[in-house]
């Protein structure tokens, strides 16, 4: 992977990790190259915030297109423009299929709102509180064709009130997000974290488990 591994940024929506993203690039605590920021929604607020930074902006609507495979290689061919050596998922609302997957196999990052395999999928702040599980957080993944299903990297977890609401935890989730995201694209930016054979390897030596980071209710690390 380059010195300076080149990113691209897909988005749809207020781009809030993109933000975490930029302020941490912004400041030299990471080292990665924000090639482009993609979306597949002209009026997503992250490409606002991309303007904002000077980092250049691409946009393809996927209502345009008459199916997911049509618009998957569309996107391949825009995003192969900036050569990317890392894509980052960032509240990125599609689904993308296996050829897309397969022809960018573990270069694809993912941040799912949950402490995966608990919870794929959608509304996971409702179902842990419906659960009553004490801990809840946020999952950065490899993707693979497995939707929220790809090797783990890195974890964010921290205690559930039971009073709040669904919406406070997302809250709370999301401050989480913005500090363990950088970091674990960070990590694979290096090399120290890499996609070999489905599994997720750390410093040369093949894990079943991510690493996990504690946080107190605050959002500051534990
Ligand atoms: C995040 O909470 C992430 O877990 C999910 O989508 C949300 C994106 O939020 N995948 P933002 O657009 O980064 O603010």
């Amino acid at each position: 992977m380059a010195t300076r591994c080149k990113t691209a940024i897909l988005i749809s929506g207020s781009g809030t990790n993109l933000q975490s993203f930029i302020d941490r690039v912004t400041t030299g605590e990471l080292a990665l190259d924000l090639s482009v920021v993609f979306s597949n929604k002209p009026d997503a607020h992250g490409l606002v915030r991309a303007k904002q930074t000077g980092i250049p902006t691409a946009c393809i609507e996927h209502g345009n297109f008459p199916d997911r495979e049509s618009f998957d290689r569309a996107v391949i061919e825009e995003l192969d423009r900036w050569s990317p050596d890392l894509l980052v998922l960032a509240g990125f609302m599609r689904i993308l299929g296996p050829a897309f997957v397969n022809y960018y196999e573990g270069r694809i990052l993912n941040i799912h709102p949950a402490l995966l395999p608990k919870y794929p999928g959608l509304n996971t702040h409702q179902r842990v509180l419906d659960a009553g599980d004490e801990w809840h957080g946020s999952t950065v993944h490899f993707v693979t064709e497995e939707l929220d299903g790809g090797p783990r990297i890195l974890q964010g977890r921290m205690r559930v009130d039971p009073s709040e609401s669904a919406d406070e935890l997302q809250c709370r989730v999301q401050a989480v997000e913005h500090q363990i995201y950088p970091e674990a694209a960070g990590l694979v930016g290096s090399g120290r974290a890499q996609f070999r054979e489905g599994k997720t390897w750390f410093d040369g030596a093949e894990t079943d488990e991510p690493v996990i980071q504690t946080f107190d209710t605050a959002g500051v690390r534990a």
